[in-house]
């Protein structure tokens, strides 16, 4: 694996790789780097011929300098984890040189940002959208691979390569779980004993929700399901929604096809998110 931190040494390998005439598949974290990541290197690699990864901690994303300041980075375990993996570049850069200047860009995302994350995080996918392009700009890959706990993150992007024109497949992940159902997240370090041992209850509602939807409206599995999250020990809902996947609109009715639920949740200071899908029909 080559490391990389400069946008010239960047250049430099991807040049090498393209001039080899290989696809590249890409993946951009921001480190603390768990097994969720490593599924998205595998289905890179698996379709790709390289594979490019950032790590790199966007203070433009953050509305709260507290969760800046807090995410956990360990560079060095990322880099043994992704060496392991079989990555070719890892780009690992300093704020100057994604930002060398302050980037002041406003994205024009339409409704896909305004609701959930965008509307309890103003700015927060303004700062995704800059990050995501810079880096798109600089690696120039032919797909890049995110994963769906993050959701409404993906249409968010998705959105941004249109506006930007980018030719580029925006490739959409499953979830990965610790086997009692909590989603892998970077923050779940940062959760106590007590607080891990009851952070899979978040899971296990939304679960049981899908077979409560064939019998309840949107309305009352909603009630339900932030009612029963809010019911264990230390956990607060910021809020649960259930949107059109295309859109991101809350549905109001179950729709023919697909719906996903999404939620945030408190425990603590530690913010987790997760969703779920209901195939109703
Ligand atoms: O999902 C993330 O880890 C970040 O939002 C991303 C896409 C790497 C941009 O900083």
């Amino acid at each position: 694996m080559k490391t990389v931190r400069t946008a010239q040494e960047l250049s430099e390998a991807i040049e090498a790789l393209r001039a080899e005439g290989r696809s590249v598949g890409f993946v951009p974290t921001m480190g603390a780097l768990h097994a969720g990541h490593v599924s998205l290197v595998e289905r890179a690699k698996a379709e790709n011929d390289a594979v490019v990864v950032s790590v790199f901690v966007n203070p433009t994303q953050f509305n709260n300098p507290d969760d800046l300041r807090t995410y956990p980075r360990t560079e060095e375990a990322d880099c043994e984890k992704l060496a392991a993996a079989g990555v070719d570049i890892a780009f690992l850069p300093g704020v100057e040189d994604i930002y060398p200047e302050p980037d002041t860009r406003v994205f024009d995302l339409g409704p896909v940002a305004d609701v959930m994350e965008g509307a309890m995080r103003p700015g927060h996918f303004n700062g995704v959208a800059q990050v995501v392009s810079r880096l798109f700009r600089m690696v120039n890959p032919d797909r890049a691979y995110f994963g769906e706990k993050d959701f409404q993150q993906i249409a968010v992007i998705r959105r941004m390569v249109e506006i930007e024109g980018f030719d580029i497949e925006i490739v959409a992940c499953p979830i990965k779980r610790e086997d009692d159902g909590l989603a892998l997240s970077s923050r779940n370090v940062r959760l106590s004993a007590d607080q891990r041992a009851l952070a899979p209850g978040i899971h296990r509602v939304l679960a049981e929700s899908v077979a409560d939807a064939r019998s309840h409206s949107v309305a009352e599995v909603k009630k339900a399901v932030a009612e029963a999250i809010n019911a264990i020990d230390g956990m607060e809902v910021e809020y649960y929604e259930i949107v059109n996947p295309n859109d991101m609109q809350p549905v109001a009715e179950w729709p023919d096809g697909e719906a996903v639920g999404c939620v945030t949740v408190y425990m603590g200071d530690v913010r987790l998110i997760d969703n779920i899908k209901y195939p109703i029909a």
